[in-house]
């Protein structure tokens, strides 16, 4: 096998590093296929759990047969863990807490460990940012949907059918979209057989940073330091010639508009509460995307997923300083299908790289 010389500064762009039933990205067509369904299918007409099914069907001879009873019950079952929430880890990010707090459950390969996966991002952070605001910790529901059960947790009341369902149109959205960052670390950890806890753990890394999972957040930050339409373009401007990156634009595989973004858009929608935030964003978007045609005419800078992500969280009331969190309530069922996956055919994963370091005085 010879190696194909990759010097590794392009991030392996273009490299196929895995082969997957999982999802494609295709990037020229700007279309999502999970697992032969296209985005446009499942999106906004598919529970969390009806994804997990989808993705997990074939990866786990234990898989339970009712999905939604079965995560109902993880979610009580981590919500033991809770306790340990001290205040040391009240200081920290709502990510770092909740990634804490998944390092405590007990690693291992089964569904039983995958469906306690599945809950921990959404019960650890309901129960951390419930903290941070000095509130009590709500204890799941095991009977209601992951979705609605998750608003439930983070605010102390159920939410309305509207935003249940705009919660369950986001965590089916970015379930899986092949072979991204936080995907590949999981599927490298998996491959050393380490554990679906330790894969898991290491895809919530990869996916804080705000290259990645982390953009949303400062998506917000944007639009309100913005303002107002009328001073979109001087600040992107500023940005810019700051050497700053616009949040929620551009993508490594998508050259055209994601999909995703108008199906979080569309979620929006839903929440009709929002729509003078979401005409403002609109121009912000309008904006920016003419700034970058003409700043940077020879690149594709598409709106990624994150921009209207940032929209639909914050419609329902969940902190910016949490969207990174709740990106993982989803993705975390593409890393457990794609852990799972590299366990039955992957070898460990093990590139080679080229030495270009000093050499020894003498010779050895
Ligand atoms: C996600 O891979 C996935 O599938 C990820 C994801 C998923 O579902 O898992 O889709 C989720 O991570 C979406 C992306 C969220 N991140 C952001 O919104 C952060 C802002 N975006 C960028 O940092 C950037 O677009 C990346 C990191 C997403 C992709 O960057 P690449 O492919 O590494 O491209 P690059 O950094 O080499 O940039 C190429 C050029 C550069 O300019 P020049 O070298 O031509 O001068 O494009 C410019 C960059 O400066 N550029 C941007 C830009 N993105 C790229 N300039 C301004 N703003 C941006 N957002």
């Amino acid at each position: 096998m010879t190696a194909q010389l990759i010097d590794g500064s392009d991030g392996l762009e273009g490299v196929v590093a895995a082969q997957t039933v999982l999802s494609e990205v295709d990037g020229a067509a700007g279309r999502l296929i999970i697992r032969g369904h296209s985005l446009d299918e499942l999106a906004g007409r598919t529970r969390y759990e009806d994804i997990v099914a989808l993705l997990f069907t074939g990866f786990f001879e234990d898989l339970p047969a009712d999905v939604p009873a079965a995560l109902g019950r993880a979610r009580v079952e981590v919500f033991q863990e809770v306790s340990a929430l001290d205040t040391g880890l009240l200081d920290r990010t709502p990510i770092e807490a909740m990634r804490a707090l998944t390092a405590r459950l007990a690693d291992g390969d089964d569904a039983e460990v995958a469906f306690r996966l599945l809950a921990a991002p959404a019960v650890f952070t309901a129960a951390v940012v419930r903290a941070q605001a000095g509130e009590a910790p709500v204890a799941p529901d095991p009977a209601m949907g992951h979705a609605a059960d998750i608003l439930r947790m983070l605010r102390g009341r159920p939410a309305s059918k509207a935003e249940a369902d705009a919660l369950d149109t986001y965590l089916v959205t970015v379930a899986d979209h092949g072979l991204n960052a936080s995907t590949f670390a999981a599927r490298v950890v998996a491959s050393t057989r380490a554990g679906l806890g330790s894969a898991v753990l290491a895809g919530i890394s990869a996916l804080k940073g705000p290259l990645h999972g982390g953009a949303p957040g400062p998506v917000i930050e944007m639009l309100d330091e913005i303002g107002t339409p009328s001073n979109a373009r001087a600040w992107i401007e500023a940005a810019l010639d700051r050497g700053d990156r616009l949040m929620g634009f551009g993508h490594r595989v998508y050259k055209v508009r994601d999909p995703r973004a108008d199906a979080l858009k569309a979620a929006v929608r839903w929440l009709d509460a929002r729509q003078g935030r979401l005409e403002f964003a609109e121009a912000v978007e309008a904006a920016a995307l003419a700034i970058l045609r003409e700043r940077k005419p020879n690149r594709s800078l598409q709106t990624n997923v994150e921009f209207y992500t940032a929209l639909l969280l914050e419609a329902l009331a969940f902190p910016p300083s949490a969207f990174t969190c709740v990106f993982a309530m989803g993705r975390v069922a593409g890393w457990l299908a794609h852990s799972r996956e590299q366990l039955a055919g992957g070898r460990l994963i093990r590139p080679a790289s080229v030495y270009v370091g000093p050499t020894p005085k003498k010779a050895a």
